[in-house]
């Protein structure tokens, strides 16, 4: 047995060198043993013995490294070996992140996809207090905030970038994170839960105060959005049992000013109350922008790296897609990540969406028929769309087909003639125009089917060229 130790600072790099050092070695998932420093080692573990000599090189596709950076911030039981068992496979299936039947697969998917979730959190409930001394030249913040996985490296870029003009440290129960002078720095330091308050409490708790609408109190949904366990770390957490129990009365007061409430700003406060809790998978689910919400299973939210430079939208979830709460899994999806991987394009480096989150349909016999979406519901679904790129920031987005370009460049006519070409879209981003890959489907014949095919492989081709300079330019 191979046992390696990883370090609380750099464990995803640690396990990285010593993975590609052992599968280099063709050292087999059962027999690697990998711990956290600090964990109780078993009896019949030995000690980290050098790492072997290499037999062969590993490579990877491209999408792995991130998914093996989320797996190695996972505090779920096997994560290491997960990744460390993928990683082996891959040498002799390639393809093996694209088959999400497999059980690996699905499960480090799963596995990813609560890390987004804790980051996504930790985006959201981190609240900065203002400690700066009297006479320093620049404002500085203490935070405190405890994570449900080792999540800090990954996410201190994205508070390094958000709060860039201000010192400040998040105090983790591990981990203490620094931005000061400009610089980005990690301490592996254990640290009791910091007690903190200053002004900027008011301010939370004003702010709180005014988005809270009774109207829309569900008390087990606040509670999953919000969990109580964040609660000790919030501020405005205070004012919540005071306003649940206020509820009652100012609906009833809400309800007879109701007819001198604008409907417009009735829906600003529905916005507001969604911006709420940052995460927008979630949100999603309580969606009732237009009526698609009703007849759907579930709202299918976009997927993919939450720093993904490539975002790709296609038009609404079909059937399995609604079934499966994923997008383009079915057979368009299916289709394109062959056409993708074909063309060389990384899908699973790539944010996927789509323009509208609800699947619409007509029930026909058995069959629920697909509909497409009308400007109306992709004007309502632009919302969330302009959330997921806020929250990505891609360099540039696929419009696959005509609803994904209307969303993106407020055009969705004559895919055919504008198709590989890249036109400014309404985020102010590059929107490259593409068809669907479900009208590759829907081809009456071979020969045009063939044609479709062809020319969905050469733009993406193009996209995948397009990606590479903009990773060789920004290094
Ligand atoms: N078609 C789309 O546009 N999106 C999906 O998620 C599935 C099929």
């Amino acid at each position: 047995m191979h046992t390696v130790t990883l370090p609380r600072l750099g464990t995803f790099e640690v396990w990285r060198d010593a993975a590609r050092a052992l599968a280099a070695a063709g050292t087999p998932p059962e027999q690697c043993s990998w711990q956290m420093e600090g964990a109780a080692a078993s009896l019949f573990d030995t000690p980290d013995a050098p790492l072997p000599p290499a037999k062969r090189s590993v490579n990877v596709p491209k999408a792995f490294p991130q998914l093996a950076k989320q797996l190695c911030a996972s505090r779920a039981a096997g994560a290491f070996d997960l990744a460390y068992r993928l990683l082996v496979r891959l040498s002799d299936a390639p393809r093996l992140l694209s088959n999400r039947a497999d059980p690996d697969v699905a499960q480090a998917e799963a596995l990813a996809k609560n890390i987004r979730r804790d980051m996504h959190k930790m985006k959201a409930f981190v609240r900065f207090r203002d400690v700066t001394p009297e006479g320093a030249n620049r404002r500085q913040f203490l935070s405190w905030f405890e994570p449900d996985h080792r999540i800090e490296q990954l996410i201190g870029g994205f508070f390094m970038r958000r709060f860039g003009d201000m010192d400040w440290v998040i105090v983790t129960p591990e981990i203490t994170t620094r931005f000061e002078g400009g610089k980005l720095s990690f301490e592996a330091v254990e640290s009791a839960r910091l007690d903190l308050s200053d002004e900027t409490e008011e301010l939370w708790k004003t702010y709180y105060a005014n988005i809270f609408n009774p109207a829309r109190l569900k008390i087990k949904a606040m509670q999953s959005e919000m969990p109580k366990k964040y609660w000790k770390n919030l501020p405005e957490a205070t004012l919540i049992p005071g306003l649940i129990a206020q509820a009652e009365a100012k609906v009833a007061a809400m309800q007879e000013a109701a007819p001198t409430l604008p409907p417009i700003r009735a829906g600003r406060v529905l916005d507001r109350l969604h911006t709420e809790s940052g995460d927008i998978d979630a949100d999603l689910q309580g969606c009732a922008r237009c009526p698609l919400a009703g007849p759907a299973t579930q709202a299918v939210p976009g997927e993919g790296p939450m720093d993904a430079r490539l975002m790709i939208v296609g038009e609404q979830p079909g059937d399995q897609e609604d079934l499966a709460g994923r997008p383009f899994v079915g057979p368009a999806g299916q289709l394109f990540d062959q056409i993708a991987g074909e063309a060389g394009l990384d899908r699973h480096a790539a944010y996927v969406t789509n323009a509208v989150k609800h699947f619409k349909y007509t029930v026909r016999g058995k069959r629920r028929i697909h509909q497409n979406p009308n400007a109306d519901e992709v004007s309502h679904c632009r919302w969330w769309l302009d959330r997921e790129i806020a929250q990505v920031q891609p360099v540039m987005l696929v419009a696959l087909g005509a609803t994904a370009a209307l969303a993106l460049t407020g055009n969705g006519k004559n895919i055919t003639a504008r198709r590989g070409r890249v036109e400014k879209g309404l985020a102010g981003l590059p929107v490259f125009i593409t068809v669907h890959p479900s009208a590759v489907l829907r081809q009456p014949d071979e020969t045009s089917r063939k044609a479709l095919r062809g020319a969905l492989h050469a733009d993406l081709a193009e996209v995948s060229k397009m990606m590479a300079q903009v990773a060789v330019a920004s290094g």
